[in-house]
């Protein structure tokens, strides 16, 4: 049987890695973003390597968008067996410069778009008896840094939302898992959103944090060790909940675990500021 795939965000960065590895797998992949222009260089290297791969607009702001393209999926296969929800951004900016408007719109693509496209892929899952939800998370989805709270309140949402339905969806075959990676290299930090007033009581720490993760990004691991995890996990018969990825991810995580939270946060600064 033809098993099909759900990525959002394929224009770039982990998603176009991982609609490819998903197609190379073997699997029908349905390679969604916001603006399907973006999609002609995965179909060149889709039609190279004689790959399943079909471009479909899914904007997740936009609950009409996620509907339709779901909606078209189920139509055309009557089947969904993994959706990777990974489109997303980085807000940067201290809480005291955010406006409401610019966290509500971090968290409607980083949080409310995936509760969305996981309610709308849910009944097939549920009627076919299986099905793998991938989140992607970050190491930002456990750990607090600052000037970022906006993308890291996004993220723990979406840690707490995906443990909470690992409960709910397992009595129906379905499975739920969370990808943590580090500082990966994409087009994340070029297309950073940044919050920043110019006489902001924050300005020197917001420099500094800006500076520290660009020069991170710099060194950052390659998106397509996202992409490899995430066909690890989902060709593992009893995938693990979590999932980070690169070393950074890993030392910051083992860090949080061995450290009192005063110790955490001296290291964070001298990792971040030094
Ligand atoms: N890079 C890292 O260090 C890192 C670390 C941890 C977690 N992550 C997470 O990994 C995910 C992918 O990011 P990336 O690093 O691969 O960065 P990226 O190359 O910038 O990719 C982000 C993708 O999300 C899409 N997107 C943004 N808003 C969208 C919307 N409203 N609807 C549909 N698609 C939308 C972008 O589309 P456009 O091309 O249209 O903008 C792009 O395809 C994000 O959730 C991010 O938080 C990244």
């Amino acid at each position: 049987m033809e098993k099909i795939a759900i990525v959002t965000g394929s224009s770039s960065g982990i998603g176009f890695e991982t609609a490819l590895a998903l197609a190379r797998e073997g699997y029908y992949t349905y390679a969604t973003m916001r603006d399907t222009k973006k999609g002609s260089k995965i179909l060149d290297i889709a039609k190279k390597e004689n790959l399943k791969v079909e471009v479909l607009e899914l904007d997740v702001d936009k609950e009409t968008s996620i509907k339709s393209a779901i909606n078209k999926i189920v139509l055309d296969k009557n089947r969904i067996d993994v959706l990777v929800n990974n489109a997303g951004y980085f807000l940067v900016g201290c809480l005291e410069d955010l406006s409401i408007g610019d966290l509500k719109a971090q968290f409607e693509t980083n949080f409310f778009g995936i509760v969305t496209t996981i309610q709308a892929v849910l009944p097939i899952m549920r009627k076919q008896k299986s099905g793998i939800i991938v989140n992607v998370s970050s190491v930002a989805g456990r750990i607090g840094f600052p000037v970022t709270p906006a993308y890291i309140s996004s993220k723990f949402a979406l840690e707490g939302l995906s443990e909470s339905i690992r409960y709910e969806l397992e009595p129906f075959g379905i499975k739920t898992i969370i990808i943590e990676p580090g500082v990966i290299k994409t087009n994340l930090f070029a297309s950073l959103k940044k919050s920043i007033n110019p006489n902001s009581a924050y300005k020197e720490i917001t420099e500094k944090v800006i500076n520290g993760i660009t020069m991170m990004a710099e060194m950052g691991t390659s998106p397509v060790e996202v992409a490899r995890t995430i066909i690890k996990a989902i060709t593992s018969e009893n995938p693990l909940s979590r999932y980070p990825v690169g070393n950074d991810a890993v030392m910051f995580l083992e860090a949080k675990k061995s450290k009192t939270d005063a110790e955490f946060e001296n290291y964070v600064k001298k990792e971040l500021y030094s």
